[in-house]
């Protein structure tokens, strides 16, 4: 069973491959409502309608090295497995959002890894990555940063200095961890 993170890692990559400059991604976890919500947002290229319609079968991809794109077909069936489903809002030019659910509780959802990691290799991944905002929430409790406005603090300090670094992976560690109870 694939992990959420590694997903979201996936899906965030399409994200940057299509020229996004602000990725966006949400994860709300609501026991009451037995749902738990990935979403990721960009404004990169965006897909034609054409393409939106098939992007669901696993034979469908713009890469030239290999034939089959499996990003999202695989998340989709990963998503339907545990009682949820996958959608993608994509406009050409503007930007595309695809939102994953998944029964919280259902023992086919894939575990959530370890998010903390992806979003630092994402954050951190090249030098040509783009910003990203993080918005995590269990409940009633939330975690978020905006690298924008980090990037702005660091007074044009590059966001993968080995000290940013470090201090992003406590802080986002931290962050997540005390949404579930700090344990
Ligand atoms: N955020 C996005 N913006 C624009 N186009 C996208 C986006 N996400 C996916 N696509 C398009 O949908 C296609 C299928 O995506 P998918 O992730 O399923 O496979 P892939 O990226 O081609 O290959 P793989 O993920 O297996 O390496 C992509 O090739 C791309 O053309
Ligand atoms: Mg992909």
């Amino acid at each position: 069973m694939r992990e959420l993170s590694l997903h979201i890692l996936d899906i965030a990559q399409n994200s940057i491959t299509a020229g996004a400059s602000l990725v966006t991604i949400r994860i709300d976890e609501q026991s009451a409502n037995d749902l738990l919500t990935i979403a990721i947002e960009d404004d990169g290229r965006g897909m034609s309608e054409e393409l939106q319609k098939t992007v669901n079968d696993p034979f469908t991809t713009t890469r030239s090295t290999r034939k089959i794109g499996l990003g999202i077909p695989l998340m989709k069936a990963g998503a339907l497995r545990s009682g949820g489903d996958l959608a993608i809002q994509s406009e050409l030019g503007k930007g595309t959002k695809l939102t994953a659910t998944y029964r919280l509780g259902n023992i086919d959802r894939p575990p959530l890894g370890n998010i903390a990691e992806t979003i630092l290799s994402l954050v951190a991944g090249n030098p040509h990555s783009p910003d990203f905002i993080l918005d995590y929430r269990v409940g009633e409790a939330s975690y978020s940063f905006d690298t924008r406005t980090i990037r702005e603090a660091l007074k044009g300090l590059p966001l993968n200095l080995p000290e940013v670094m470090a201090w992003f992976k406590d802080n986002l560690k931290e962050g997540i961890q005390e949404l579930h109870g700090g344990a």
